[in-house]
């Protein structure tokens, strides 16, 4: 029973990491993407996406790096700003930025508190196997989502972007960090670039969802990259990714066709033009119109 029935009924509507918990229990999926600006997030949002996540992928998607390095916290914050205002149902979450969880869990949970407060998350994602970390950020009431397998912050020691764990000894140790990942508080698990048997062994083992992304369809959920899914990237499709919307060639077209009329002279039309208000005593061209 709610103390504050008002506010419960608006808050029962917003996706929480408890209900994507129940969702799991329920044998229901849960859809989530990645979104770093208010229209997207808003129509990610109206379209029932559970799960909005301001990836450090904004890097690559958005601003033209070749890798996630050097994203800031303050590119996540201002990212992440702009998603909540577009979001009304989906939980947001702020990843966090390469540096910025690394050094301690002190570190970790002082950046993951501005992301809660100064950019309004309402979860934060790290990469890699970080149990002290993740348990630190949960006794900081900061709910955490981690990242397992193909971490892209990691490109440098993993020599590239490969799939993970393919040898038994990497797949068993994946499955005992994702167990020790849970124990450590962690509510949700995204695993990336590991082959589909795996990842439906890591979801058959633990009780938090796992969310994958090239991981196979065994997950409890999907995540893309939004800009993957709009056919709005220029990097070579990975196998993983199903575009659903070709938009880079409809962007192109329009902005195309807008360049043909301003050169032609057939935009703006009349209709698209403003009229000085007609003046009672004068006609003819320039009538109503009063210079000095
Ligand atoms: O940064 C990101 O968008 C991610 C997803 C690909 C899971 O980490």
């Amino acid at each position: 029973m709610s103390l504050y029935p008002a506010e419960s009924a608006a808050r029962s509507l917003k996706v929480t990491a408890a209900s994507l918990q129940a969702k799991k229990r329920q044998g229901e999926k849960i859809a989530c993407l990645t979104a770093y600006d208010y229209p997207f997030a808003r129509l990610l949002d109206e379209a029932g996406v559970d799960l909005l996540l301001v990836g450090d992928s904004w890097g690559m998607a958005v601003a033209g790096y070749d890798d996630t390095l050097a994203v800031t916290l303050d590119d996540i914050v201002s990212a992440t700003q702009n998603v909540g205002r577009g979001a009304r149902r989906a939980l947001v979450v702020a990843d966090m930025p390469y540096g910025s969880y690394h050094l301690s869990p002190e570190q970790a949970v002082g950046n993951a508190i501005r992301l809660i407060k100064e950019a309004g998350a309402g979860a934060v994602k790290l990469e890699g196997a970080r149990p002290e970390v993740i348990a630190a950020l949960v006794a900081a009431e900061v709910p955490v989502l981690a990242h397992l397998g193909l971490t892209p912050q990691s490109v440098h020691r993993l020599g590239g972007y490969r799939v993970q764990a393919t040898t038994e000894p990497a797949a068993r140790q994946l499955l005992e960090d994702a167990v020790s990942i849970e124990a450590a508080g962690a509510c949700l698990l995204v695993l990336e670039g590991v082959p589909r048997e795996l990842a439906a062994a890591v979801t058959a083992r633990l009780t938090i969802p796992t969310i994958g992304i090239g991981a196979g369809p065994d997950c409890d959920g999907q995540i893309l990259v939004l800009h993957d899914l709009l056919g709005l990237s220029f990097r070579p499709r990975p196998k993983f990714v199903r575009a659903y919307a070709e938009l880079a060639a409809v962007v192109r077209a329009a902005a195309e066709s807008y360049r043909q009329d301003v050169e032609a002279g057939r935009f703006p039309a009349d209709q698209e033009s403003y009229h000085t208000p007609p003046s009672p005593r004068a006609s003819g061209a320039g009538a109503g119109l009063t210079l000095p």
